[in-house]
């Protein structure tokens, strides 16, 4: 990681209570200027912070409203900031259970969480991300790169945040605003224990089995991405590489992989 890439820079980081979003903001902390952290519970954050010198900008958001989205963009907007380098969309949400039997109201809170919210901030932002000629840098996973059995609703909202950052991207080519996916591989964080089963309750599952990553190797990932300036699609490990490399090649290995290997999940 390149420190000197963070001095002077105004951030600011959604989903940064817990997980790759906590992992980022503790990586940030002392050398960004200014960081903006938009939570649910910004009281978490403020605890483990103490001691370092980023000025920090804590402002209640539940990104899943539409209202609050919109009074947490006001906010930033009458800071005293002009300029935002880096936005980190990251807070989201995972929902598991078959497709036939997921419930409406489960796509929609997953789309709200993860599509809705994060594009109605970007969008409130731009005048921001212009004036620096800023990255949105946005916390996918390799479920987008292709629908994932039992992971529907998830994959979905995470493959549409997709088209719609990648469309941003080209837009904003000229602007040198830049938008950059990155797609972390299965991670030790509370996602398991935050996410929706298909009725809509809380997930209280175990983390994956198998070699999973640590949220801080995954933001180190994230923050390195953001200072290459080539980055736009990022997998970091070889399941995401495998995933975008036999979508194209030979979907239907891709296809037996999955049904094999997550049977369990979806049976
Ligand atoms: N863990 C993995 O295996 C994995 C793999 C690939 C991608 N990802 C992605 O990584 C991102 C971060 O997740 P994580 O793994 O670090 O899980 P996490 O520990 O559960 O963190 C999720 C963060 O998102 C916030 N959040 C959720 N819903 C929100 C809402 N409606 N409004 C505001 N904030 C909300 C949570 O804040 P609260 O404290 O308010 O709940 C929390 O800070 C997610 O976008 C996820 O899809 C995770």
């Amino acid at each position: 990681m390149n420190h000197n890439y963070w001095k002077d820079k105004t951030v600011l980081i959604t989903g940064a209570s817990s997980g790759i979003g906590e992992a980022i903001m503790h990586r940030l902390n002392g050398l960004a200027e200014t960081i903006f952290l938009l939570s649910r519970n910004p009281k978490i954050i403020t605890e483990n912070n103490s001691g370092k010198n980023s000025r920090m900008i804590l402002i209640p958001c539940d990104i899943s409203k539409p209202d609050q989205v919109e009074k947490a963009i006001k906010s930033i907007l009458k800071s005293k900031v002009s300029s935002l380098d880096v936005l980190f969309n990251n807070a989201g949400i995972t929902a598991h259970g078959r497709f036939d039997t997921t419930q409406m109201a489960v796509f929609r809170k997953t789309f709200e969480t993860n599509f809705f919210g994060p594009i109605r901030l970007v969008q409130g932002l731009v005048p921001l991300l212009l004036s620096a000629q800023g990255t949105v840098v946005s916390t996918s996973t390799v479920s987008a790169l292709y629908g994932v059995p039992g992971r529907s609703a998830y994959s979905s909202s995470k493959a549409a945040l997709h088209a719609a950052m990648e469309s941003f991207r080209i837009e904003m080519s000229e602007h040198k605003v830049r938008s950059i996916l990155v797609c972390p591989p299965y991670t030790r964080t509370n996602l398991r224990q935050s996410g929706l089963d298909e009725d809509g309750s809380i997930l209280k599952e175990e983390q994956a089995s198998g070699k999973i990553k640590t949220a801080d190797e995954v933001a180190l990932s994230i923050l390195e991405a953001v200072e290459n300036p080539k980055s736009k699609l990022v997998t970091i490990d070889k399941s995401g590489f495998a995933m975008k490399l036999l979508r194209l090649i030979s979907p239907s290995t891709l296809e037996k992989i999955m049904f094999n290997k997550l049977y369990k999940d979806f049976h």
